[in-house]
């Protein structure tokens, strides 16, 4: 090691020790949020002011403490290596499901990462001692229970007021069924458009994200994945909760790849042709096909009698068949910022099931057991305005 950065390592410590210049502590600017829940495991993402390193730590509901030093720690690494960056995509594994856990994050702030042979790092923290209550997804589970907002398009004053009252006991995930920002110029705004509203609810609640149309926009569109997780790290997957199974699907914008809103930089008919091969396995999946509800949750509907700008017209011509083909149950979507529901075969449409579009300015409230399922559409100010039920 030099001898001049042994020296301002030394003084570094020194000076942190002495409290002579204030070490940073490692806090949040955005998060804890929860994604991409599955039976054995889930993903804590965050962002920190300063550049942090961060490991996240778990208990099961058992009455023990965290302070544990027996406890697996969790980590963010790349081949190997622990990174150290402002945003954090940690992953828990090895759970049970069905299964309520606590989690802890715990980190430190490099204060000099300059010299690859000796980081400072500022004091171990922990960013939050406890959030309690995130449960692993369970096939097995008698029911599921979710809600789902979409189109709020920034408006967060919006967003707190559907979100009133959701309890995170009452709830297995909270669906944002996309156009939860109007573009991404910047990953902090979408951060804090999509998780900022939330914030309480998202550290223990799971949150399960379909993209919308305009969260393609913008000048950091291509950083969003960052932001979300996902079993493929696509925005199009599949998941299963008791009773029901999902098929999250990604339309990508809504109109042509040539349209000049794009700027020559859209290629979505690849994406979606990319997609629907996907989906074209996905339906085949065991946990898919057994399951008593299947529930497709796509931003973009597959109906054709309202504005079928070309998109929403690509989804009814190439992904409708597939999904009448598969015996999905029902489809929920948002983007034409109304009610809409569409029986099946509903003003000449094609689909084979309900299609239930959810206002920009309501919530939906769903429910299943393995015989019926139930939607209630809330208002901003908590009255029920329509309802649904389902039954096999
Ligand atoms: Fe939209």
């Amino acid at each position: 090691m030099a001898m001049n950065k042994q020296l301002t390592i030394l003084a570094a410590l020194l000076a942190s020790t002495l409290c002579l210049a204030q070490p940073k502590k490692a806090t949040f600017q955005y998060g804890p949020w929860i994604q991409n829940v599955t039976e054995t495991g889930f993903t804590v993402i965050f962002k920190t002011p300063e550049p942090t390193l961060a490991f996240v730590e778990v208990a099961p509901e058992d009455g023990s403490s965290m302070y544990n030093s027996d406890r697996k720690r969790y980590y963010e690494t790349v081949a190997g290596r622990r990174t150290s960056g402002t945003l954090h995509k940690i992953r828990v594994t090895g759970l049970e499901p069905g299964t309520a856990y606590r989690y802890r994050v715990t980190g430190k702030v490099a204060l000099d990462d300059s010299y690859a042979y000796g980081i400072v790092w500022g004091p171990q923290l922990h960013m939050v001692e406890q959030i309690s209550g995130i449960r692993t997804l369970d096939s097995k589970a008698g029911e599921c229970r979710f809600s789902m907002i979409n189109d709020i398009h920034a408006h967060t004053d919006q967003y707190k007021d559907l979100i009133k009252g959701l309890k995170p006991e009452d709830m297995d995930f909270l669906v944002m069924n996309g156009d939860m920002a109007s573009y991404v110029n910047s990953l902090d705004t979408m951060m804090k458009y999509t998780f900022g509203p939330a914030k309480e609810l998202l550290q223990s609640v799971p949150s399960i994200y379909v993209r919308g149309n305009h969260e393609s926009r913008g000048r950091q569109f291509d950083l969003v994945p960052r932001i979300f997780d996902s079993p493929t790290s696509e925005f199009y997957f599949q998941f299963r909760q008791g009773p029901c199974a999902f098929l999250v699907l990604d339309g990508g914008e809504d109109k042509t790849d040539s349209s000049g809103e794009y700027s020559d930089t859209a290629d979505f008919d690849t994406y979606r042709n990319t997609e629907l091969e996907w989906l074209k396995e996905a339906v085949k999946n065991p946990e898919f096909v057994n399951a008593p509800w299947r529930i497709v949750l796509i931003h973009i509907p597959t109906i054709s009698h309202i504005t079928p700008w070309y998109t929403q017209q690509w989804l009814c011509d190439n992904v409708l068949p597939v999904l009448n083909e598969a015996g999905v149950d029902l489809m929920l979507s948002g983007h034409h910022h109304k009610y809409i529901y569409v029986a099946p075969g509903a003003e000449g449409n094609k689909n084979a099931f309900p299609i239930l579009i959810n206002s920009n300015v309501d919530r939906l409230d769903c429910s299943a057991s393995a015989k019926s399922l139930s939607i209630k559409v809330v208002n901003r100010e908590g009255k029920e305005i329509h309802s649904h039920s389902f039954s096999k």
